[in-house]
């Protein structure tokens, strides 16, 4: 099979949200915390009514009506998340009820978990499958879906929620690169979550930002590396029109992309100018953990980037700032956003995607945006997930002060208050 990658994307996410603006008067956090500190606009969260299995369920079924897919025609269904739902039965089979209806059981695939890698996983299962002697001929399809809710605290207004769904084949619009992966994997306690009773994780909040920069890094070096070794020469950003991060809040997408300029001045990279290098300059003898720390490495790398950023990151981000982390479906929510902002100008440009899951593991991989025909196209993907308008018809929850005092119970408890005594959906 030739070009394998995703011929289909369908998005969902809750109709619940809260501006962050709200959760910083609400949480009594200083003003512009989450909205300029963290980079975020709003939060989706699951009501009492939803969740990742629903969210799944939901996203499948549209993904199969809109682009008219049948059901018989799937023969692999992967399903990434670390919202844990039951210990042994996986998700992927709470979804075989939409194909079992249609006498399709004959379905390889179950869950792939860590943390928000698990879709990447999922992915990257699907795509090889597709490429592989055991390929059957059929589609495989990916299901992200997670509701990302933290304890009170500092971490909280980084939730989220959604279920992404995509339909894997050949001759695809969004076609992989297969060689030119770079992974970095290793032991660490950054966020996990030991206890099965909640649905909290444990984190170490700056820990995993570390983590996360320090993959970010490795990843590329090791990208970086693979494409010289198989493309014959340096790979710099400028080899590449957009870059898509895992976004648990934006912040933290602007910070990698910037140590990727970083990385590229390091590398005596053609890509970075000659104020660049003044500016990244007193920073290049640096030992790697001491970069980390440097917080006048960190804005200069940032202002540096600032440019690069605003037009090979920025379109990437819309539905990341506006739903939040929704953990395995991040990354891909990103790109989605990217599908939704640029569909008519994708083709023929390479695509970086970085995926990041506590833990940890992480890779950073290469996608080729090509013409396709109907219904595969980008710009048939780009109506069919239909991001404006599902984003408008989301319905804002109110939060009162007095909510306060329930902030030590569970977060059900908690949404379930707001939903049913002082909420109220803004008319
Ligand atoms: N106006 C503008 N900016 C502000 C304001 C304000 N009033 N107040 C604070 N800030 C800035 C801070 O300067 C900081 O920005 P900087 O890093 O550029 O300096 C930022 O807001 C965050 O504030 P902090 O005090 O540094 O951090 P906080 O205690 O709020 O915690 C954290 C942030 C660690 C991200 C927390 O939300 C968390 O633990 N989240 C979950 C873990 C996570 O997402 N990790 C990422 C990778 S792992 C994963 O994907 C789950």
């Amino acid at each position: 099979a030739k070009n394998v990658g995703i011929l289909a994307i369908d998005i969902y996410f809750p109709p619940a949200c809260v501006q962050q603006e709200a959760l910083e008067t609400h949480d009594g956090a200083s003003k512009g915390k989450y909205t300029i500190g963290l980079g975020q606009d709003c939060m989706s969260f699951c009501t009492e009514v939803e969740d990742v299995i629903s969210m799944s369920l939901t996203v499948v079924t549209s993904l199969l009506e809109k682009y008219e897919i049948d059901p018989k025609l799937v023969g692999r269904l992967e399903v990434g998340s670390e919202t844990v739902i039951d210990k042994s039965k996986s998700i992927k089979t709470f979804l075989m009820q939409i194909f079992e209806k249609y006498g399709n059981t004959d379905i390889e695939g179950v869950d792939s978990t860590n943390a928000c890698y698990g879709g990447t996983a999922a992915l990257f299962n699907c795509v090889n499958w597709v490429e592989s002697n055991s390929w059957d001929g059929r589609y495989g399809l990916v299901v992200c879906t997670d509701s990302a809710v933290y304890a009170e605290g500092p971490a909280r207004p980084t939730g989220g929620a959604a279920a992404i769904a995509m339909l894997i084949g050949p001759d695809a619009p969004i076609s992989f690169e297969s060689k030119l992966r770079g992974s970095h994997m290793s032991h660490v306690y950054d966020f996990y979550k030991p206890n099965l009773a909640s649905e909290y994780p444990v984190v170490d909040g700056k820990l995993s930002q570390t983590c996360y920069l320090m993959a970010v890094d490795s990843c590329y070096k090791n990208f970086c590396h693979k494409y010289e070794k198989f493309e014959g020469k340096q790979f710099s950003l400028s080899d590449a029109e957009y870059f898509v991060f895992h976004s648990p809040y934006n912040k933290l997408v602007q910070k990698s992309f910037a140590r990727l300029v970083f990385n590229d001045f390091l590398m005596n990279s053609s890509s970075v100018d000659e104020v660049a290098k003044e500016k990244l300059g007193p920073f290049a003898t640096l030992s790697g953990d001491e970069s980390y720390q440097s917080r006048d490495l960190e804005k200069a790398s940032q202002q540096v980037a600032k440019p690069l950023y605003d037009q090979k990151v920025q379109p990437t981000t819309l539905i990341p700032k506006q739903v939040g982390n929704m953990y395995t479906a991040s990354l891909y929510a990103a790109f989605a956003s990217l599908i939704h902002n640029k569909n008519s100008t994708l083709a023929g440009k390479r695509v970086i995607l970085f995926s990041y899951g506590s833990g940890l593991t992480a890779t950073m991989f290469s996608l080729q945006l090509r013409d396709s025909q109907h219904p595969f196209s980008l710009s048939n993907i780009a109506r069919v997930m239909d991001v404006d308008g599902k984003l408008k018809s989301r319905h804002e929850v109110m939060i009162y002060k007095n909510l306060i005092k329930y902030g030590n119970v569970p977060h059900v408890l908690f949404w379930f208050n707001i939903k049913l005594n002082v909420a109220m959906p803004k008319t």
